[in-house]
């Protein structure tokens, strides 16, 4: 049973600040966003604020939740690292170089910190988990709330075990990215999986729908067409190529239109396609009168207008915001069978799936998709009642606030 309110020891509200990467409006954004309304909606008391690396429209959408938001933006040579592109020897240079900028960094973050005076700071990013470690005394409570794989970028690894002596909990958001932590070293007293909360009064099947046509710059579909969509970050691995050459496969005689709907959102170096690039590879493969690029628009109107979902990123996916937000506005998904991915549905009742990085069998699915109407109605309505039962806002942000009293209550030094 939870306490009803988020009082600490002394009587005041307990204060939680969240440190995030960037003001953008990707997956762990939205997770946070979905979060920090869950809190909200459930007046459990906290005091809450958001610290963020970068402005964006997610600020915003925070600030409307009545949550005070402070933009700390971070110099360029933060933002560019990462181990996406220059592995090795490569990222460590850059490492080295941007010392100087992390230090400053950390030093302007620790004295926000110290303004807002939180009792829990709760990190979302992998920077942000190193970052927090540098500017938060050890009379906070540090939680890292880890949304990416972590064993697989060696230099990242290093940094989060040497870093994770301060943390008093870790949250993961599958199983699949807990048993990935643990395996990279990584030993808190608690590392815990909390599912992500889906926003289903903003995510359902009722409300508008975006123009995709009008907003790419495409002459209006023919009536009948079957509308196809990716929805994401520009990321390398979230499988755009993949995407663009199943529609390929699937010919010109399907009434087929497929649309990427999104923009490149971070700045680290080499990570992600470009628009021009992605529009090239669509000239390629003789898909430009097929394919619309809505650019950055708002996720709910855009699924809304789809009749399927694709998600097809090629390297696990550690949860995957997008194939649920889908599922809870009635879409059909096709998935990429791996990862975190795998715990939002489950195969041929709520969603299809293919094997990361196979078009040909991407393209099957859709085709049988197309074909079907009566198969994309019967999975988009089990998979809304899947979402709506499993990955509410409510059940997010109970698991959340036990834990940070759960630790609260028990204030054991961190090493
Ligand atoms: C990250 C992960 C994505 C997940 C999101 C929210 O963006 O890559 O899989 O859905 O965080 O947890």
């Amino acid at each position: 049973m939870l306490p009803s309110s988020g009082e600490v020891s002394s009587g005041r509200r307990t204060r939680v600040a969240y440190l995030s990467v960037s003001g953008g409006l990707g997956g762990s954004e939205m997770a946070l966003l979905a979060l920090l309304k869950g809190l909200q909606d459930a007046a459990l008391a906290f005091d809450l604020s958001v610290i963020l690396g970068s402005a964006g429209p997610l600020a915003e959408r925070i600030e409307m939740l009545g949550v005070p938001v402070y933009v700390l933006p971070f110099p360029a040579a933060i933002s560019r690292l990462g181990e996406s592109r220059g592995k090795g020897i490569h990222t460590y240079v850059r490492l080295v170089g941007a010392l100087f900028s992390i230090a400053g960094y950390a030093w302007k973050l620790r004295k926000l910190v110290r303004r807002i005076g939180p009792d829990v700071v709760h990190s979302n990013g992998l920077k942000m988990h190193f970052l927090s470690v540098c500017s938060v005394g050890r009379r906070r409570a540090l939680i890292w709330h880890v949304h990416d794989y972590v064993g697989r970028r060696a230099i990242t690894r290093r940094l989060l075990r040497w870093g994770s002596g301060k943390v008093r909990a870790v949250i993961c958001n599958s199983l699949h990215v807990k048993a990935d932590v643990a395996s990279a070293g990584i030993r808190r007293p608690e590392i815990l999986t909390i599912y992500n909360g889906i926003d289903t009064e903003r995510f359902c099947a009722a409300g508008s729908g975006l123009d995709l046509d009008r907003v790419s710059g495409l002459p209006a579909a023919a009536k009948g067409t079957v509308r196809v969509g990716l929805l994401g970050t520009f990321a390398r691995w979230k499988g755009h190529e993949v995407f663009l050459r199943a529609l390929g496969l699937l010919g010109e005689q399907a009434a087929v239109r497929g649309y990427v709907i999104g923009a490149p959102i971070y700045q680290t170096d080499g990570s992600q396609f470009s628009t021009d690039e992605l529009k090239g590879l669509c000239a390629r493969l003789c898909l430009s009168d097929r394919v619309g690029f809505t650019g950055f628009a708002d996720a709910a109107d855009a699924l809304r207008a789809l009749d399927i979902v694709v998600h097809a990123s090629t390297e696990p996916e550690p949860f995957g915001m997008v194939i649920a937000e889908a599922l809870a506005c009635g879409k059909a998904v096709v998935a990429s069978r791996a990862g975190g991915a795998q715990e939002i549905f489950s195969e041929r009742v709520s969603a299809l799936a293919h094997t990361p990085g196979d078009p040909q069998e991407l393209a099957a699915r859709l085709a049988e998709l197309v074909r079907d109407p009566g198969l994309r109605g019967r999975l988009g309505a089990e998979g809304a009642a899947g979402v709506r039962e499993r990955f509410s806002l409510a059940r997010c942000a109970n698991e959340t606030a036990s834990l940070y009293h759960r630790i609260l209550e028990n204030p054991v030094r961190v090493s």
